[in-house]
């Protein structure tokens, strides 16, 4: 029976074994716990909160394993939204290279909160402003766009050179199939001199995979700035709960955020991770295998005019919609599979107006990560609000596409000028995804 409601991104493989599904479960319960300040005398496993931290759960961000919303205006705050913060120049020597360079201050993630005696970094939030785009056939559009206000500073000015990036929690679903897609696969996908001359390039970000001591493939992240999930959800512990693992042993205190460094004692020599390896392998399980629903209406005629027109207005271009998986040693049960993401997860130029002028390795400041849009059409069903893109500006799927620009502005056009009845219809396909 597929699931279409609140829990339509919440259900597991069906073809998981009964091991992985009972760690699925445990994976689940950490993705949803609310951690706590340490020391704690009862549950000392479930404590490391901060000393600086965005959320005190996973889930508060990923809520149903949906997208976030931003902001609504200057009176809310940040629920599901971060901003990620660095200066101009390369990160950390050689073994980082191309890595963003942390703020010397503020480091690489705006931590609205700290723990009792560390004070948080501030409020961030945004402000919205509206133009008007037009249709060919002269409907009106209205497409807003944040600035980002970053107010009550904790340690002072972050200083004109900041560059700053505001990403909205991406949904979750059907991460484990993109993570088990060759490498060579998505190389192969890669056009960054675009030889095929259509106009879309399309390249691969090259990240640090600090597991393995090496270069590789981004994938994850809204800009690809992650290699794995392992990494990924050990990043968001570190980054966003302030939770140490073995791969990032390090809280994120800078030299001047000495009440930070105090509560963090990361130089005791007993010092060991807040997250145990365990824990980490649940809860990536769990990322891995949250399964993809099934699509709804694929066979209606107003549906199948949609995918064509999506395939040849040059939508597929970007949106792949089929890729293989290969071997799946972390979980077998994802190996060898057809699956229908519709993302080449390639890094693309969509143009100044999406830019948010912060380059994250090998992305530049107007490049962004292809989104897969499998469950694209649930997304109301999961989430009270739904918005779209990596800040929610978008309200609807056609503001969405209206701010296609870049390397895609020819399929945005081609949507602008179509008639009413076919943009109907590429949304009715988008809808059914
Ligand atoms: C403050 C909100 C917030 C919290 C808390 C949070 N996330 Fe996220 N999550 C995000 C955002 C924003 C992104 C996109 C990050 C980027 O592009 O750099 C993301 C990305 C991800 C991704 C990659 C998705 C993709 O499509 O590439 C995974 C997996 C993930 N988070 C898991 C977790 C886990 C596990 C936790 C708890 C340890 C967590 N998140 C906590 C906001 C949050
Ligand atoms: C050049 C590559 C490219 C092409 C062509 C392209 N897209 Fe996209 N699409 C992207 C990227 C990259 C994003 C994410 C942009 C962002 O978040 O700022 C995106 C975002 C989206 C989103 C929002 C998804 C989400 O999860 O928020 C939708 C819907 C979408 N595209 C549909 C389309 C449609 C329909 C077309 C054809 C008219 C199209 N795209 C053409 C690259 C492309």
């Amino acid at each position: 029976m597929p699931v279409l409601g609140r829990d339509a991104f919440s259900r597991p493989l069906p073809t998981l074994d009964p091991a992985h599904r009972a760690a699925f479960q445990a994976g689940r319960s950490l993705f949803q716990q609310v951690w706590t300040v340490g020391p704690s005398e009862v549950r000392p496993d479930l404590d490391g909160l901060g000393p600086l931290f965005n959320r005190q759960s996973c889930v508060a961000c990923h809520a149903k394993n949906g997208r976030g919303e931003p902001p609504e205006g200057e009176s809310d705050s940040m629920r599901s939204t971060l901003v990620r913060l660095s200066v101009p120049g390369d990160g950390a020597g050689d073994k980082a290279g191309w890595a963003p360079r942390p703020h010397p201050v503020y480091g690489d993630q705006f931590n609205p909160d700290g723990i009792p005696g560390v004070p948080g970094e501030g409020r961030a939030t945004l402000v919205w402003s509206e133009r008007i785009e037009r249709l060919a056939d002269g409907t009106p559009i209205a497409l807003r766009r944040p600035e980002l206000r970053l107010s009550n500073l904790g340690y002072g000015p972050l200083g004109p050179e900041v560059m700053t990036s505001v990403r909205v929690a991406p949904p979750l679903v059907g991460l484990g199939l993109l993570e088990a897609v060759a490498e060579a696969d998505l190389l192969a996908l890669a056009d960054p001199d675009d030889r095929d001359g259509d106009g879309v390039r399309g390249r691969v970000n090259l990240v640090w995979d600090a597991a393995r001591g090496a270069f590789a493939v981004g994938r994850f992240g809204l800009k690809a700035n992650q290699p794995s999930l392992l990494q990924q959800n050990a990043g968001a512990f570190d980054g966003d709960l302030g939770l140490t693992s073995t791969l990032f042993p390090h809280h994120g205190c800078t030299a001047v955020q000495t009440a930070c460094r105090a509560a963090a004692g990361d130089d005791a020599s007993d010092a060991k991770p807040e997250l145990s390896d365990e824990q980490l392998d649940l809860v990536t399980l769990y990322t891995r295998a949250l399964a993809v629903p099934a699509r709804r209406n694929a066979d209606d005629p107003l549906v199948r005019v949609g995918e064509g027109l999506f395939a040849a207005i040059g939508c597929a271009a970007c949106h792949t919609r089929t890729l293989r998986t290969g071997p799946s040693p972390a979980l077998p049960e994802l190996a060898g599979r057809t699956i229908h993401p519709y993302t080449d997860l390639l890094l693309h130029d969509m143009g100044e107006g999406l830019a948010d002028g912060r380059p994250d390795f090998q992305a530049t400041g107007r490049q962004w990560r292809t989104p897969p849009l499998w469950g694209l059409g649930l997304t109301a069903a999961v989430t009270d609000r739904p918005t779209y893109l990596h800040d929610g500006r978008a309200r609807t799927l056609l503001e969405a596409i209206l701010w296609h620009g870049g390397e895609a502005e020819p399929a945005r056009e081609a949507v602008r000028r179509m008639p009413s009845l076919n943009r109907k219809a590429l949304l009715s396909f988008l809808e059914s995804l």
